[in-house]
């Protein structure tokens, strides 16, 4: 093992990949006039037939249909996603919440290319590049104070199952999860487990305990009681044999359900008193409320042992506190991430922070304001197709009529076909999901994308 000293402020910010040459510095240049121009173009590589058929085989590979018959052009440009065909569709599904810069971004772009000369493509955890550091650093700079460490891997379930390892050697003897009912933490074996799904892990065998609290409801005068008391009867009957509390602070694929510090805190502190860890899953909502962290927007980085990220991260990583390191061997894997995601998903931090996105005043809470002024009209006009609206941030979600799946899924359809990619989360209800490229969207974009909502919520 190798120790060094703390001198990183001194470090020079640039690799000798990114300060080339004059000629790489010319090179680059043309290289990115000529994609700009490429989108400017936005001659599609296919026809609608050709575009067609390739759907169609992708889906006969895949061994199941696809959601959206989309296939990118690879030529999108801020809000809009452009298909091979060349329809133009403005994209608030993100690929599920990933990509905050939209599409087509030049700062990315350009970042993207410096780190695509590098000598490796992919980096791993025994010999790695400076953007592994790198990326390492920003994040431990921008993190809740109270996490000491780092590791980076590929997707979000692979953090969490790091995470799960880390609990597990802290309270040895102790494999079980508290969880919240509606949770989504992944579809790895272990996480399919608690993930609050039955019909996510049909023929899979339950191998650990698993309790689940209920979350937060605001109808609910009493809520904050029940959780609590459900919490309590838990940590009574089984706590000894629960390694970790595990936590969306906004519950993500359940439909961007959130919830108050006055919610957490005393679940925290019962666990707190049980010596029971608190594991924040951040991977959906790093980047997207109104802090980076969901954990420091409601301030409980106090109770924090282990916070998970991913997705606009363009990989993955937990944040721990030096109490968790790992054993040598406990966590590792040939990949940490590629290096053009690494060094992306840096400058998409940096970008957040350093531009404006946080705060009362950032661009996230302003978007929430806008999305929140718009469901409110259209509720008022729509009563009974438009019933209830949330959110936080760039996470914003409705309800159609009594929230039945089945006609969730049919105006998700409607709205793709007259040009809006949307998306849902939980099942009964069903929530309409509005991803927002807070990067990159335009009030009119915004505007656009509530008008075909209007259009479509009625027929
Ligand atoms: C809260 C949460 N945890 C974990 C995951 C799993 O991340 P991945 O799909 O990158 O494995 C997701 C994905 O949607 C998520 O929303």
């Amino acid at each position: 093992m190798v120790n060094f000293p703390g001198q990183e402020e001194n470090l020079p910010e640039r690799s000798p990949m990114e300060t080339r040459s004059n000629d790489f510095e010319r090179g680059l240049r043309l290289m990115l006039d000529a994609i700009a121009a490429a989108q400017e173009r936005g001659e599609p590589p296919l026809t609608a037939a050709q575009a067609r058929t390739e759907l169609e085989g992708l889906a006969r590979h895949r061994g199941r249909p696809l959601f959206f018959p989309y296939l990118g052009s690879g030529l999108g440009k801020g809000a809009r996603m452009m298909a091979a065909d060349g329809r133009w569709v403005l994209d608030l599904a993100l690929g599920v919440g990933v990509h905050i810069f939209g599409h087509g971004n030049r700062d990315l772009i350009e970042t993207a290319l410096r780190a695509a000369c590098s000598d490796l493509v992919m980096q791993g955890n025994l010999i790695f590049n400076r953007e592994y550091s790198a990326l390492m650093r920003t994040l431990l700079a921008h993190a809740p104070a109270t996490m000491e460490h780092c590791w980076l891997s590929l997707s979000g379930a692979d953090a969490n199952e790091n995470a799960l390892k880390l609990v597990r050697r802290r309270r040895e003897g102790r494999p079980g999860v508290i969880a919240f009912r509606g949770c989504f933490h992944g579809r790895t074996t272990a996480m399919a487990e608690i993930t609050d799904r039955p019909d996510y892990r049909r023929g899979q065998p339950h191998t650990f305990p698993v309790a689940y609290v209920p979350f937060y409801d605001p109808r609910d005068q009493g809520s904050i009681d029940k959780s609590l008391k459900a919490l309590r009867a838990i940590v009574h009957r089984d706590g000894e044999q629960m390694a970790a509390f595990l936590v969306e602070l906004v519950q993500g694929e359940a439909g961007f359900l959130a919830a108050p510090r006055e919610f957490f805190v005393p679940l925290f502190e019962e666990c707190a008193r049980a010596k029971i860890p608190i594991w924040i899953d951040e991977i959906q909502t790093f980047g997207r409320v109104s802090e980076l962290f969901a954990t420091d927007m409601l301030g409980l980085a106090d109770y924090a042992s282990v916070i998970t990220v991913g997705k606009i991260l363009q990989g993955s990583a937990m944040l721990f506190r030096a109490e968790l390191a790992p054993d040598p061997g406990l966590v590792s894997g040939t990949f940490a991430g590629a290096t053009v995601a690494m060094a992306v998903g840096r400058q998409i931090v940096e970008k957040l922070v350093g531009e404006g996105f946080f705060g009362p005043q950032g661009r996230e809470k302003r978007l929430e304001r806008l999305c929140f002024e718009r469901l409110e009209q259209l509720s008022r006009r729509y009563p009974d197709a438009l019933r209830e609206f949330h959110g936080v941030g760039a996470m914003i979600a409705f309800k159609l009529g009594d929230g039945s799946y089945e006609s969730t899924q049919a105006f998700l359809r409607r709205c793709f076909e007259t040009g809006l990619a949307l998306y849902y989360g939980g099942h009964q209800p069903a929530w309409v999901r509005m991803f927002l490229p807070a990067g990159v969207i335009t009030e009119a974009e915004l505007d656009e994308a509530f008008a075909i909502i209007e259009r479509r919520l009625t027929d």
